[in-house]
């Protein structure tokens, strides 16, 4: 793969849940580099759409790349909570055949040690998917109460160290700021205990004791959950009756949010079942959770962990 590059997860199947109308509008609330979206453009017609979505400057600028040659699509650098507010402003809510979430962070965010992600380079404690709003980890962490931090180390990362690694930070900034990636790394090193993680990392591919730490961070200051929540809620707002909702999640917190979100949407509620012959529920489960196949899990780790879930919109 190349520098800046990233690799997309379950593409075709992606596609084929979408079954793109030639003339479709869809959206892509996960730009990224755009993996998706090409994919998306390549089946669509000359009046086909693709408006796509991302908070991430550096994303927006290799989909501004994209859009200049290609007029089908268009780049909007907002958030999942916009979503309903992109649409109506270009006059599609309620008419897009798709819209498409491919969680989490990209290999070029990952990658760059300038943004701060990854406790594998060393770099300023960032974390932002959009550097110019919200504060950075580094900030976050220089004012934190203990508890505070304990309680998003556990809530975020499922971190069972959490109210030892809070402490150990709190202790560490009264002498210095906690500034880089790596400081943070060695921190969480040196305060989980010792003889779990040595049994722990004897296998190659054993999580760094840091790998929660830093996606419960990022998670919390980046506001993930809560952006999720508010993109599918207005997701129900954009698409048109058919139109197809679909969701790659990669880790649990994610999932349970999305799982839980088209169960409740799909059931019939008390109020449908009083109605005979009334509309039921907005959603219906179109497909069960899908894993990618193994052979492209061999050629791209990362898409492990990806689960993706399809619903549509009934009426
Ligand atoms: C896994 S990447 C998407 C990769 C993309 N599908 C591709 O093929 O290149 C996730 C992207 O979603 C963006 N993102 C995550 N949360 C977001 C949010 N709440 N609002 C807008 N963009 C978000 C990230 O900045 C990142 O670029």
């Amino acid at each position: 793969m190349q520098a800046g590059s990233h690799r997309p997860v379950m593409i075709q199947a992606v596609v084929d849940a979408l079954r793109p109308a030639a003339d479709g509008v869809f959206i892509d609330c996960t730009f990224g580099r755009g993996g998706h979206a090409r994919a998306l453009l390549s089946v669509i017609g000359p009046s086909g759409r693709v408006i796509a979505l991302d908070r991430d400057p550096a994303a927006i600028a290799a989909g501004r790349k994209l859009a200049a040659e290609d007029a089908r699509l268009e780049v909007v650098q907002a958030q999942f909570s916009s979503l309903e507010a992109v649409a109506s402003s270009r006059a599609v809510c309620g008419k897009v055949n798709g819209v498409l979430f491919d969680l989490g962070v990209s290999s070029p965010q990952l990658e760059a040690a300038s943004r701060g992600f990854s406790f594998q380079q060393d770099g300023p404690l960032d974390m932002r998917m959009d550097p110019d709003s919200g504060i950075s980890a580094a900030e976050w962490l220089s004012r934190a109460g203990s508890e505070e931090i304990a309680s998003v180390l556990f809530r975020f990362g499922e971190e069972r160290h959490s109210r030892r690694i809070a402490r150990a930070i709190c202790e560490a900034r009264r002498k210095s700021p906690l500034r880089t990636t790596r400081q943070l790394a060695e921190l969480v090193e040196r305060a989980v205990p010792r003889a779990p993680r040595q049994r722990h990392r004897k296998s190659s591919s054993e999580k760094h004791p840091a790998t929660r730490v830093f996606q419960a961070i990022r998670i919390f200051v980046n506001r993930e959950l809560e952006e999720l929540e508010a993109g599918l809620e207005q997701s129900l707002k954009v698409l048109m009756p058919r139109g197809k909702l679909i969701t790659i999640c990669f880790h649990s917190l994610e999932d349970r949010i999305v799982k839980r979100f088209m169960r409740a949407h799909s059931k019939p509620s008390l109020a449908d079942e009083q109605i005979p012959g009334g509309p039921g529920p907005l959603l219906e489960i179109i497909a069960k959770p899908t894993r990618p196949g193994e052979d492209e899990i061999r050629g791209n780790p990362r898409a492990r962990s990806a689960i993706m879930r399809v619903a549509e919109k009934r009426f």
